[in-house]
């Protein structure tokens, strides 16, 4: 730690380019981001103003649908695109539920892998596993995943605020439809995602800042958005604006629901 309560940073990091998981972190009031990363959320945030609340609304969405998985028997999660450690871990809130339920946690970013002790901690339940969600392949096959999770039982997928990082270029629905078709019926899928109903002026200033990042952002209709659930069953109320995806589970109203992210949870039959 540093004299600022910090964690040190690894040769791996880029610290010359604003990163994803760092702004996110930065965004919802943690400490493992750098000056980069703070210059281009307070530049984002002028024009975006609603800019920080969007993030919480998706960490509380992440919450509730963990808490709603557990509920419905889900005893292990594949977190895709994890992001640092901060309040609301999936593991934290999963273990909450459902004592002993297992969590891998999959990132990219090496910050995310730098840090992965904190998250950790001594919980022998979870593990982090440095894997780009592209090659879904690396990851499903990967040992860490295979000590943990049964792709023979139920698992909850999570794509949260993550989906945007993978341009149409990149084939994003090939890379759900491989999640999708590696695990068991009665498992969950849950996504949320950036949309364009902020309108045009905030989604240029966001895909434009995130140019300049380590990874770009595509930001997606929310029609578009539906199609990575393929023909899973949609859980009640379906996809929606992640604010009105079950408010009761844990109530954090803020002043003006936004329309930022969209997303909901999908049941394998
Ligand atoms: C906005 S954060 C979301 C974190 C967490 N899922 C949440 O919603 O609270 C997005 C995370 O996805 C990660 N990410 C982006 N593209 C990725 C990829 N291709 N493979 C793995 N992780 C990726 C970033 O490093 C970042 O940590």
């Amino acid at each position: 730690m540093d004299t600022r309560g910090r964690r040190p940073h690894s040769p791996l990091i880029d610290m010359s380019k604003p990163s994803p998981a760092r702004m996110y972190d930065y965004y919802l009031g943690g400490k493992d981001n750098y000056a980069v990363d703070r210059a281009a959320a307070e530049d984002m945030r002028r024009a975006i103003p609603e800019l920080f609340q969007t993030a919480r609304e998706n960490r509380h969405f992440l919450g509730r649908a963990v808490r709603h998985l557990c509920r419905a028997g889900i005893r292990q999660f594949i977190d895709l695109g994890a992001g640092l450690p901060t309040q609301g871990n999936v593991n934290e809130i999963a273990q909450q539920e459902t004592p002993g339920a297992r969590v891998v946690c999959v990132d990219n970013d090496p910050i995310v892998q730098a840090h992965g002790e904190a998250l950790l901690g001594d919980d022998e339940h979870t593990t982090i596993v440095a894997a780009d969600i592209r090659e879904p392949a690396e990851v499903l096959g990967h040992p860490e995943l295979k000590r943990l999770i049964d792709l023979n039982e139920p698992v909850g997928v999570l794509f949260v605020a993550v989906l945007h990082f993978i341009p149409d270029t990149q084939d994003p629905d090939g890379v759900v439809a491989s999640f999708r078709d590696a695990v068991a019926p009665g498992s969950y899928l849950t996504i949320a995602h950036g949309t364009t109903a902020a309108g045009s002026a905030a989604v240029k200033k966001m895909t434009d800042t995130y140019d300049r990042a380590t990874e770009s952002v595509q930001l997606r209709e929310p029609e578009r958005i539906k199609e990575f659930f393929g023909d899973w069953e949609m859980v009640e109320p379906g996809a929606v604006h992640l604010p009105w995806w079950h408010p009761e589970i844990d109530p954090r109203p803020e002043p003006e629901p936004t329309r930022w992210h969209f997303g909901g949870v999908a049941r394998k039959p």
